[in-house]
This record gives structure tokens, C-alpha cells and sequence, in this order.
């Protein structure tokens, strides 16, 4: 099988993928979104129960906190993507007993404990 190459010199078997990655639109899209989520401030307790969609993010932070339990075991690795502000999250790897965590986000600040 040929192996294609893009400019950084990774192997990429998509055809233009590295052009998609350089791409002058892209990037202002990604920092458009990365700014979105970097401007945004730690909310407090009392703040975010007064949210319009507090039952929304009740819910899905239900769900996430199932889906962990359900599909992930003791000892696990995990590479979570997108993972933002990691605190509430990480509760619930660390109940899931992961052995080890990756979190990766494109927005500032989202590592901040
Ligand atoms: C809706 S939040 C979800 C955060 C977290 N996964 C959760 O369930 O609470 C979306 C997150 O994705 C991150 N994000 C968006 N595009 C990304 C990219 N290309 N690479 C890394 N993180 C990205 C944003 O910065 C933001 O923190």
C-alpha cells in the first residue's frame, strides 16, 4: 500500500488531509471556538442552578456519569477529547477507578482546578 505524505511529514492516508489541517478557515473556525470556550467563567453553585437549562446539563451530566460506569473498567486508560473544564469529570473517572486519564481541549483554562 502507498503512503502518502503531508508537508509535516506524518503519513496520512486521507488524501489532502494535511491541506484540510492548514487550512485558513479552519483555523479561524477552531479559534473562534476555542475562544467561545476559553472566555467562558467558572460558574458558582448558586449561578448555574439558576441556568434556563439547568435540567438540561442535570441530565446530561447523568448520562455521562452512567455511560462511564457502564463502559469503563478498572484500570482503564482513557484519552478524553474535548474534555473542558475537567473538574466535575473527573469525580467520576477517578469513581470509575481509571487507572490512568488524558484529558485534551483546545480551550484555556480548562485544566485549572
Ligand atoms: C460542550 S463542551 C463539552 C465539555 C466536556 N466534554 C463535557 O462533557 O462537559 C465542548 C468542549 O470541546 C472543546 N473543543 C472544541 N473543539 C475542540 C478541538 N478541536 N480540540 C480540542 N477541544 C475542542 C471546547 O473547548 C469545549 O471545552
Amino acid at each position: 500500500m502507498k503512503r502518502k505524505f503531508g508537508r509535516d511529514g506524518l503519513s496520512s492516508g486521507v488524501p489532502g488531509a494535511s491541506q484540510f489541517l492548514e487550512d485558513e478557515s479552519t483555523k479561524i473556525f477552531v479559534r473562534k471556538v476555542a475562544d467561545h470556550y476559553s472566555a467562558r467563567s467558572n460558574q458558582t453553585l448558586e449561578e448555574r442552578e439558576a441556568s434556563p437549562i439547568i435540567h438540561l446539563k442535570k441530565l446530561n451530566n447523568w448520562i455521562k456519569s452512567v455511560s462511564i460506569q457502564l463502559y469503563t473498567h478498572q484500570g482503564d486508560s482513557v484519552l478524553d477529547p474535548t474534555c473542558g473544564k475537567i473538574v466535575g469529570d473527573l469525580i467520576k473517572w477517578d469513581k470509575a477507578k481509571v487507572g490512568y486519564y488524558v484529558g485534551i481541549d483546545i480551550a484555556e483554562g480548562s485544566f485549572k482546578l
